[in-house]
């Protein structure tokens, strides 16, 4: 009895088997091999949340059905790609989609792709192109505009920039590409008219209808930034092009001549060359050589090299100025040594040479220290002017004279100590949120605008009992172009750095509601607690416990302790603090949200 039921289930079981294989090599007829090719060169080559290595396998489409995920199939080919808020991360892979013919939706929202915008050339199909809210560089090809059937085109919130191509296709319904670095005019076409200011808004110098007219005679097709850092260059192209003019007109003349004057300006184009740039030394000690290096050669008065100023109060100086000034190391931090420069005019600025920058173009760099250096608050320490070559970055910043909040706090602890009381505290807190404010309010573009605020990166300048700060070192976060350098900035420490999730405006605020603890408690995030020898390695988490268990008042600096009037108001700033760093990026408050909180909080006093 028992025989015979297992031959029948082995029976039933080859005959399944061979039914299916035999349905499934009949279905892969139509199996489009260079589509999944297409599809795994994007899935071997980019990260994300997704693991798309486990799931794309096997064919991409069985006839209208896919089992891949983002994946929509049409009668075996792919018809929409759709990977949103998934952290893809990476370049995309050059050229990939040219086999995917039949594309119509091809969606990348939300994700922090980088490089440049994928070629789309052969995809006629194509209705959507949803590219926003990545990291996306470069301009737009200019293979887009010939897209026919196009009807939604998303760019905004990337690090785009050269101008719009005129786009003219009466499909389309959507665009957007505001929050990037686009500039020049909006080409006046009837289908880029239609469009309201906001897709347009939040560029490096977009003009033209929708957005304020442009200036007259309109600007020529992608003018490069205004930028007199490039000097050797910019004079070398000029006097290349006077020498062929001059060619072109004495030629046939006096062929002598010509042969003399070429010979003449060769040798001072050469000399010029030497004298361009100064070599960087390694190490601070490279001021000193470049020091030297430079005197050796002031003889030739044409080698200025001018800088572009953002601050009028500040005697202009050039290069040489500079390197001849007297310099002594402020701060080493990973991302460069600043120094104190004491200019001969007198004047006196801070340079920060910066390291770890150069897989970054020029253009990124200029337009990126342009963007921070038109910020102006009195909360933040003004960049003056710059330098840019290819050994040698420097950034100029106003001198802050004194000290940091990280010195004031935690500095020369014991005999001798000028205890920083509870007034001064809550204005340096209110100045910080202001800087942080304004910052979140101008650059709404970047993800994370400071991206690197610590107590040592709020320099004070002391003026009898009262404190004024100013905000340091911000900006950054768009010329580290690796999550490896970025990791060293003070955002490294939060949460969502740390689980590779999204970088927002958020992140700001987890940092200074660490700011926030650590002028309320007074102990150094990451140091050792002298109460329980514990390490405190997230103050946020130290402090919680506490208050959970009720010992509120033993957070505090023993500083402040003793002001029992502003007991209540540090527990509420405690409590906005704990906000500030709740794991959950999205239940933080806003900075303009924190800044009214605090001012709330300074008035009822
Ligand atoms: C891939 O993921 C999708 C959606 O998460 C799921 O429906 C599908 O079954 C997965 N496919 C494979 C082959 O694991
Ligand atoms: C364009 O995108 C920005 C940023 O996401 C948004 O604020 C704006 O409303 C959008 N405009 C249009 C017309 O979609």
């Amino acid at each position: 009895m028992n025989l015979i039921l297992y031959f029948f289930l082995a029976a039933a079981l080859f005959l399944h088997i061979t039914f299916s294989t035999f349905v499934i090599s009949i279905n892969l007829d139509g199996y489009q091999p260079e589509e999944r090719a297409a599809l795994l060169q994007l899935r071997d080559s980019m990260t994300s949340s997704l693991d798309l290595h486990s799931n794309w396998t096997g064919p991409p489409c069985i006839a209208n059905f896919s089992r891949w995920a983002g994946i929509v199939c049409s009668n075996w080919h792919v018809i929409h790609i759709v990977l949103e808020g998934i952290q893809l991360s990476g370049p995309l892979p050059p050229a990939f989609l040219y086999n995917i013919s039949l594309l119509t939706k091809l969606s990348f929202r939300n994700n922090s792709v980088s490089g440049p915008l994928p070629n789309l050339t052969n995809l006629v199909h194509l209705e959507s192109v949803l590219l926003s809210y990545n990291r996306f560089t470069g301009s737009i090809p200019s293979e887009y505009i010939e897209l026919p059937n196009l009807e939604r085109l998303e760019f905004q919130q990337n690090y785009l920039e050269g101008q719009i191509p005129s786009f003219d296709q009466k499909t389309l319904t959507d665009f957007n590409v505001s929050y990037n670095y686009f500039q020049g005019s909006i080409p006046p076409t009837e289908t880029l008219r239609r469009f309201p200011e906001s897709s347009y808004g939040h560029n490096l110098d977009l003009c033209g209808f929708p957005l304020k007219p442009c200036p007259v005679p309109p600007p020529a097709p992608s003018p490069p930034p205004p930028s007199p850092m490039r000097p050797g260059k910019d004079k070398k192209k000029k006097l290349e092009i006077w020498i062929v003019v001059l060619i072109a007109a004495l030629a046939a003349l006096v062929p002598l001549v010509v042969l003399l004057l070429v010979l003449c300006c060769y040798k001072r184009v050469q000399r010029k060359e030497t004298a361009k740039e100064p070599q960087a030394g390694g190490g601070p000690a490279g001021w000193t050589e470049k020091k030297l290096t430079h005197s050796q050669s002031t003889k030739d008065p044409e080698r200025k090299v001018e800088l572009e100023f953002f601050e009028r109060k500040i005697a202009v100086f050039d290069l040489d100025d500079l390197l001849r000034a007297s310099a002594e190391v402020l701060g080493k931090g990973k991302h460069g040594t600043t120094y104190k420069a004491n200019l001969e005019s007198g004047d006196v600025v801070a340079v920060k040479r910066v390291k770890n920058m150069n897989g970054l173009s020029k253009n990124e760099f200029i337009q990126q220290v342009q963007l921070l250096g038109k910020l102006k608050h009195e909360n933040l320490v003004q960049i003056i002017s710059f330098y840019h070559s290819k050994e040698e970055k420097l950034i100029i910043y106003e001198f802050v004279p004194t000290g940091n909040l990280f010195e004031l706090l935690h500095g020369n602890r014991g005999v001798g100590r000028v205890p920083l009381n509870w007034a001064a505290r809550l204005s340096i807190i209110k100045d910080i949120a202001k800087g942080l404010a304004f910052l979140h309010r101008s650059l709404p573009s970047h993800k994370v605008p400071h991206a690197n605020l610590k107590s040592s990166n709020v320099l004070i300048h002391q003026d009898g009992q009262s404190y004024r700060s100013k905000l340091t070192d911000y900006g950054f976060l768009p010329l580290l172009p690796s999550r490896k350098l970025s990791e060293s900035l003070a955002i490294g420490r939060s949460p969502e750095f740390s689980q590779r999730k999204k970088l927002t405006h958020k992140t700001d605020v987890y940092c200074f509601g660490i700011i926030l603890l650590e002028v309320i408690t007074g102990r150094i995030p990451g140091e050792v607690s002298p109460r329980d020898d514990e390490i405190v390695e997230d103050l946020s988490d130290w402090v919680r416990t506490v208050v959970n268990n009720d010992w509120s008042a033993d957070i505090l600096d023993v500083e402040i302790l003793p002001a029992r009037e502003g007991h209540d108001e540090m527990l509420k700033l405690t409590e906005m603090a704990l906000q500030c760093t709740d794991v959950t990026p999205e239940t933080r408050p806003k900075m303009s949200e924190i800044l009214g909180r605090i001012e709330d909080i300074e008035q009822k006093n």
